[in-house]
C-alpha cells in the first residue's frame, strides 16, 4: 500500500471538483483529486450550458476564462413560448444589466482539465473501490488504481462525487436528512451541428408537452423535448425527435427550423433532491452530491459553482487567516441559496410542463400563472432574477452582494 499525505481530498473530478481544485491551487494549497471514471469519459459528458455571471466570474478567478471569454455566447434575454405566441423575458433590462453565457459545461470542464494538466496536479483517474474514512476526527481515503491499494491522509474531505457518489452514501442515517421529488417524465436531448433556431433560447409550454431550443455556438444547436420517463432512446429515431420538436413550436420557429444528423441523443430523469446538511465533521458536500434541480431554470452548473465558491473560500481562510468561520458556515449559507434555486427551477418544471395528473382546473390556473407572469413587470422580474442568478456572499467576487 503506498500512503500519501495532503491537505485536501477532492474525490470526483465533475466541475465542482475540477474548480475547487483549481482555486486551492490559486492560493498555494495542496489537494489530490480522486476519480472513478477515466479522463477521456469525464471529457466528453454532455451537459448543460447557461452560466451565471457569478459563474463566468468564479472561472475568471480561476484564471480558466480565456475560452469562455472567446466562444462563450453572451444572453441577455430568452424567449417564453405558449400557445403558439412568443414573449421575450429581457433578462438584463429588468436586472439592472445582469445576463447569463452559453458556454457548454463539457467546455467548462475540459477547460478546467486543461488547466490541471498544465500545472501538473496529481490527479487520479479509474480509481476503484474509493473509500472515505474516519471523518469526524482524523480523515483518510482510500482506493485501488491499477492493482495497488493507495491511502491518501488529509485534513479535509470535499465530496464532489455527484449525485451517485459514495460521499453522501458513507454518512451515519441519524446525521443526515434527505428531500426528495421525482417528476414522472424525462429530457429527451439531442445535439446536433445545426444553426440554432433562434438567437435565444426559446422554453416552450404546449399542450404536447414542454420543449427547449437551446445551443452550444451558433453552429450546434440543444434541443430537448418532454418524454415519458419509460421512454427509451432507441425509440426515438432523429426524424421522429425534429417532427415532434415541430409540433411543439410555433410556425415561424417550424420554418426556421434547420434539422440534420444528431451527434448526442440521450433522456435524463427529472429530479429535484436536497441534502442537509452539507458537511459533516472534516467532509462537505459540493454540488450534485448535495442537491440536484430538474434542468428547467439552468441551475445545477451555477448550484454546484456556487457550493464551490463558499468552500474554496472556507478553506483558504482557513489555512491562510487560521479562521474557522468560513468551515462552520458553510452548509448554511449554501442550503439559503440552494432551497432557492430548488423552489425556482420546481416553479419553472410545474409552469412549463404537462402533467398527466393535471386537472382542467390545474390546467386553467397554470395559464393563468403563465398569462401573469408574462403580462406583469414584477411577474417577469421574479423570472429574470431568479434566472440571471440570485445574489450570493462572497468576498472576493466583484458581481456577489
Ligand atoms: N469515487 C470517485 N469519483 C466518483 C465516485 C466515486 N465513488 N462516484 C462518482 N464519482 C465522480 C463521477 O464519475 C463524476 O465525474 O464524481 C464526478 C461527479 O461529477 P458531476 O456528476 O458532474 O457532479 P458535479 O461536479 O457536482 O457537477 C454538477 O453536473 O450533473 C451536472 O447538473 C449538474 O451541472 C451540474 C453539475
Ligand atoms: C442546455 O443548453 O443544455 C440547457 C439550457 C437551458 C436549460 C437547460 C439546459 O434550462
Amino acid at each position: 500500500m503506498e500512503v500519501l499525505n495532503t491537505k485536501v481530498v477532492i474525490v470526483g473530478s465533475g466541475p465542482a471538483g475540477l474548480l475547487l481544485g483549481q482555486l486551492l491551487y490559486k492560493a498555494g494549497i495542496d489537494h489530490i483529486i480522486i476519480e472513478q471514471r477515466s479522463a477521456d469519459y469525464v471529457a466528453a459528458r454532455i451537459r448543460a450550458g447557461i452560466l451565471e455571471q457569478v459563474s463566468v466570474d468564479l472561472l475568471e478567478k480561476a484564471g480558466v476564462d480565456k475560452q469562455l471569454k472567446e466562444f462563450g455566447l453572451p444572453h441577455t434575454g430568452i424567449e417564453i413560448l405558449v400557445d403558439g405566441c412568443k414573449h421575450r423575458i429581457d433578462l438584463s433590462s429588468l436586472t439592472q444589466g445582469k445576463q447569463v453565457t452559453v458556454y457548454g459545461q463539457t467546455e467548462v470542464t475540459k477547460d478546467l482539465m486543461q488547466a490541471r494538466e498544465e500545472a501538473e496536479l496529481t490527479s487520479f483517474y479509474e480509481a476503484n473501490d474509493v473509500k472515505v474514512h474516519d471523518f469526524y476526527e482524523k480523515p483518510y481515503v482510500t482506493f485501488n488504481k491499477d492493482g495497488k491499494l493507495y491511502q491518501v491522509n488529509c485534513d479535509f474531505i470535499a465530496g464532489c462525487d455527484g449525485y451517485h457518489g459514495i460521499c453522501r452514501a458513507s454518512i451515519p442515517k441519524e446525521n443526515i436528512k434527505t428531500f426528495e421529488k421525482v417528476y414522472p417524465f424525462g429530457w429527451l436531448g439531442v445535439l446536433a451541428d445545426v444553426p440554432p433556431v433562434s438567437d435565444e433560447l426559446i422554453y416552450v409550454q404546449s399542450d404536447r408537452g414542454f420543449a427547449l431550443c437551446s445551443m452550444r455556438s451558433t453552429t450546434r444547436s440543444r434541443y430537448y423535448l418532454q418524454v415519458p420517463v419509460t421512454d427509451k432512446v432507441e425509440e426515438w429515431s432523429d426524424e421522429k425527435f425534429w417532427d415532434e420538436l415541430k409540433n411543439r413550436l410555433d410556425e415561424e420557429s417550424k420554418n426556421n427550423l434547420v434539422t440534420g444528423p444528431s451527434i448526442e441523443k440521450s433522456i435524463a430523469p427529472l429530479r429535484s433532491f436536497v441534502t442537509e446538511p452539507m458537511r459533516f465533521g472534516k467532509l462537505f458536500l459540493a454540488g450534485d452530491a448535495a442537491h440536484i434541480v430538474p434542468p428547467t431554470g439552468a441551475k445545477g452548473l451555477n448550484l454546484a459553482a456556487s457550493d464551490i465558491a463558499y468552500l474554496s473560500e472556507a478553506l483558504i481562510e482557513f489555512y491562510l487567516s487560521n479562521s474557522e468561520e468560513g468551515i462552520n458556515q458553510y452548509s448554511e449559507k449554501c442550503l439559503k441559496r440552494v432551497w432557492k434555486a430548488e423552489r425556482f427551477s420546481w416553479w419553472m418544471t410545474h409552469l412549463l410542463h404537462r402533467f398527466e395528473s393535471d386537472s382542467d382546473f390545474d390546467l386553467k390556473i397554470k395559464q393563468a400563472e403563465l398569462a401573469y407572469v408574462l403580462g406583469s413587470e414584477a411577474g417577469q422580474t421574479t423570472l429574470a432574477e431568479n434566472y440571471v442568478g440570485l445574489p450570493y456572499e462572497i468576498k472576493s467576487l466583484k458581481e456577489a452582494s
